[in-house]
């Protein structure tokens, strides 16, 4: 049969798209022009549309994904919703209906976009309203009747409902604005599209989207489609990509296409063969254990955050500070690593973390530490024959730690330096101390030389200040476009002498 996906509830034919072609222009070729190209990088969300996931309890869920990014072929079988699926003129979808009544958008390039974002978020199962779910009439002056009465249906929350005080960054009906954190808006301004975010109530019992939701998502489709350009191929064992990887050791191997996208669309790369692995069950395990935590390369992240659900507090402090949603519904580990970038975000982590890595072949498997796996720029232990399966962290993890995040923007951006922590005391004085590094060096790093000098050490404030010195001189740290090494090493200094300040033991020391 031809290969096919299902958009907006009708079937269509994939074509040959090969490896090459993104969803985002087979969506647009297909006359599906809501999806937007602004940037084709990841960066603005213009291209976001939605794909209905698998959950751990048979259900599925809606996510939001940047089109631009992913090769359409890896959507064979899959179910996909784009701004045009929601709702009619005549009748709006209620994430529609909001954006409309509260001025949400102008010229309306970027609209589609955050209605995907905000459209999953409306149906996140576990978002949790703390205000009061009222009707609009009855909430507000009726300066709009006919707008109220639409919203009256909808289960509105008004946003400024009594209620349990959220934080800023949250809804009085749970709606997490870091959902829209990869949308950018140009015209409009973020405030009248916030008000509609915190507006939205619950979806009615009878919505087709939440009653989708209950059924399973679509199961991954063996694929094979060629171009001239390349082919791509979704194995759905791990020995058929391993055996695949074993006669085609320069074929891509991709995950969430975060990275690849971009290099597809701004740097014009191809690749003969293509493997999609994002699926392979034998790299979707979470498994927390009394010793160790198993985690599968092509889990996304945001997979990986819900499941730990905090369990290993440095990860649940990368997360939020690793790109947008939309980003971190599609990355995943694997593919942070497997890049071997010097500054990725999770690796200074995992190396605090004492991470090791299970690397697969067809001839077998080895666990290598994550501190021994880099052995310069870009480069690896990593066989060409290889790939990262699961990423393994000891347990218990220590009790304090911390992820420092040097950019030029607080969000959705990339690291100029990273520094991470995890930290064990006996009494006053340091049991142990490891320290991950990116950003200072050809590739990421441990400051083992300051992990050693600490060790045994009272964690005092004098004792810090030393060794902050010596964390200033970990690495050869460049002058480039993000920083000057003169910037990136008073980072790492004020780093180590943030971490001091923060933790709870520190504060009772007291320096001359
Ligand atoms: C807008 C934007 C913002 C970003 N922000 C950040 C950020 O804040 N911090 C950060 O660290 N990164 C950031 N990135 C980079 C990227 O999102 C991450 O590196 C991400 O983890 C890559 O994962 P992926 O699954 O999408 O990789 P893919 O693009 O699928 O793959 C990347 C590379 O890894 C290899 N690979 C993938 N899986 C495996 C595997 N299992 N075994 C071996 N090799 C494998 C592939 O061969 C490929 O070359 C950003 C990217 C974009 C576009
Ligand atoms: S076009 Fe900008 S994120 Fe896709
Ligand atoms: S409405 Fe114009 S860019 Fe957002």
């Amino acid at each position: 049969m031809e290969p096919q996906l299902t958009v907006n509830g009708l079937d269509r034919a994939l074509g040959d798209v090969g490896g090459h072609v993104t969803l985002l222009d087979w969506l647009r070729a297909d006359g599906l022009t809501g999806c937007k190209e602004g940037c084709a990088e990841g960066e603005c969300g213009a291209c976001a549309v939605l794909v209905n996931r698998p959950e751990a309890d048979g259900r599925s869920r809606w996510i939001a994904i940047n089109a631009c990014l992913v090769p359409a072929a890896g959507f064979e079988g899959q179910e996909v919703l784009t701004a045009e699926g929601f709702g009619t003129v005549d009748a709006l979808h209620p994430v529609q209906q909001e954006m409309a009544d509260r001025g949400g958008s102008q010229c309306g390039y970027c609209t589609p976009g955050f209605i995907c974002s905000m459209v999953g978020e409306y149906y996140r199962p576990d978002r949790e309203a703390t205000g009061q779910t009222v009707r609009a009439a009855e909430a507000e002056p009726d300066t709009d009747g006919a707008a109220a009465d639409r919203r009256a249906g909808n289960g509105h929350v008004d946003p400024v409902a009594p209620g349990q005080a959220p934080d800023h960054e949250h809804g009085f009906n749970g709606f997490d604005l870091h959902a829209l954190s990869g949308n950018l808006c140009r015209c409009t301004g973020y405030r009248p599209i916030k008000d509609a975010a915190y507006a939205l109530g619950e979806p009615d019992i009878d919505d087709p989207f939440r009653a989708r939701c209950e059924q399973p998502a679509p199961a991954a489709a063996p694929t094979r489609i060629s171009s001239s350009e390349g082919d791509y191929v979704r194995p759905l064992e791990l020995t058929e990509a391993l055996d695949l990887l074993a006669e085609n050791p320069d074929a891509r191997l991709l995950a969430g296409s975060t990275d690849w996208g971009v290099e597809l669309n701004i740097r014009h790369a191809r690749a003969r063969l293509t493997i999609g692995l994002d699926r392979l069950e034998e790299l979707r395990v979470l498994a927390v254990g009394d010793t160790l935590i198993d985690l599968g390369a092509a889990l996304t992240l945001t997979e990986i955050e819900r499941g730990l659900a905090g369990t290993v507090p440095l990860l649940a402090e990368v997360f939020p500070q690793f790109a947008s949603r939309l980003i971190r519904n599609g990355a995943t580990l694997g593919g942070n690593l497997g890049t071997a970038s010097p500054i990725g975000d999770t690796t200074p982590a995992l190396l605090a973390l004492d991470a090791s890595l299970i690397l697969a072949s067809r001839h077998g498997e080895r666990e290598v530490k994550l501190s021994e796996y880099f052995t310069g720029y870009r480069q690896s232990v990593k066989q060409p024959i290889e790939l990262i399966k699961i990423i393994r962290i000891p347990t218990p993890v220590a009790p304090f730690s911390a992820f420092h995040k040097i950019a030029k923007r607080r969000f959705d951006d990339i690291s100029s330096v990273a520094v991470a922590y995890a930290l064990d005391l006996d009494g006053d004085s340091v049991k142990s101390i490891k320290i991950g590094l990116g950003g200072v060096a050809a590739t990421p790093l441990r400051a083992t030389a300051v992990e050693e000098f600490l060790a045994g050490k009272a964690w005092n404030r004098d004792t810090v200040r030393e060794a902050a010195i010596m964390l200033g001189l970990q690495g050869t740290p460049l002058n480039d476009h993000r920083a000057s090494a003169n910037y990136r090493a008073a980072m790492l200094r004020t780093s180590l002498l943030k971490f001091f300040a923060a933790n709870p033991v520190a504060r009772t020391e007291v320096s001359a």
